[in-house]
């Protein structure tokens, strides 16, 4: 699990390295923007917000509407030096794995995992990981997609469990009940799920063509109590 956890990393390391051009686009995902208002409750000027596994850091702008800190990291330093500059200002970067992030128990007031949960081999260790530096009542907005989505199994073979996309990028999709599953066992209380379908241009370099994908959204609370 760990060499394909490697190779993967490796595998997003040399795609963002591959070009100048940002392959996921300038547009945060589309949910985020609704879920703004839900993420706001509690925050204030000292609150901490991580977008994790945040690629070329199309989220952000979305995620400066909160108030308080913003960070970001992920596991590819080629990612990260192409956040454009205009986004980059006064956001603190690290290069981590998801897994074994440096940061302290208790430590942020929202997470958000945009497009990446099936991208990782070992799943609940990212989101034991997330659970563990999310404060007591903090929240998490991740989205997780099932068979349903339009490009499961488009150029992939079958791994167990789950696929390998071009021979190289790992996928696993997970269905309702294994997503609600995973996210509780994490210690993570779901205060809304629902099923949503956007449409996404193509991707340079990583998938031609338009495509829709439909993926389940939660929000998701650390418990208070711990
Ligand atoms: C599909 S991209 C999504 C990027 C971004 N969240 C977005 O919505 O545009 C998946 C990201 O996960 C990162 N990633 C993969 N494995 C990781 C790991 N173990 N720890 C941290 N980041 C990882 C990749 O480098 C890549 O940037």
């Amino acid at each position: 699990m760990q060499e394909l956890a490697h190779q993967n990393i490796a595998a997003w390391d040399s795609l963002y390295g591959s070009t100048g051009e940002l392959i996921w686009g300038k547009e945060p995902a589309s949910f985020i923007e609704r879920y703004l208002p839900k993420l706001a409750e509690n925050l204030d000027d000292s609150s901490l917000i991580l977008d994790a596994a945040t690629g070329e850091g199309r989220n952000l702008p979305a995620l400066r509407h909160l108030k308080g800190r913003l960070m970001a990291c992920d596991a590819s330093e080629n990612a990260l030096a192409k956040i454009p500059a205009s986004i980059r200002e006064n956001i603190s970067l690290f290069f981590c794995d998801l897994c074994r992030t440096p940061f302290s128990d208790d430590f942020f007031d929202v997470v958000l995992l945009s497009d990446t949960l099936e991208t990782l081999p070992d799943p609940g260790l990212a989101l034991a990981e997330v659970a563990r530096i999310l404060k007591p009542g903090g929240r998490l907005l991740i989205n997780i997609p099932g068979e349903e989505d339009e490009i499961a199994g488009i150029d992939m073979s079958p791994l167990e469990p789950g696929h390998l996309y071009r021979g190289r990028f790992f996928y696993r999709f997970l269905g309702e009940e294994e997503a609600i599953a995973l996210l509780e066992s994490a210690g993570l209380l779901i205060l809304e799920s629902e099923l949503s379908t956007w449409l996404e241009e193509a991707h340079p370099h990583y998938r031609t063509g338009d495509h829709r994908h439909t993926s389940r959204i939660f929000l998701a609370q650390k418990s208070s109590k711990t």
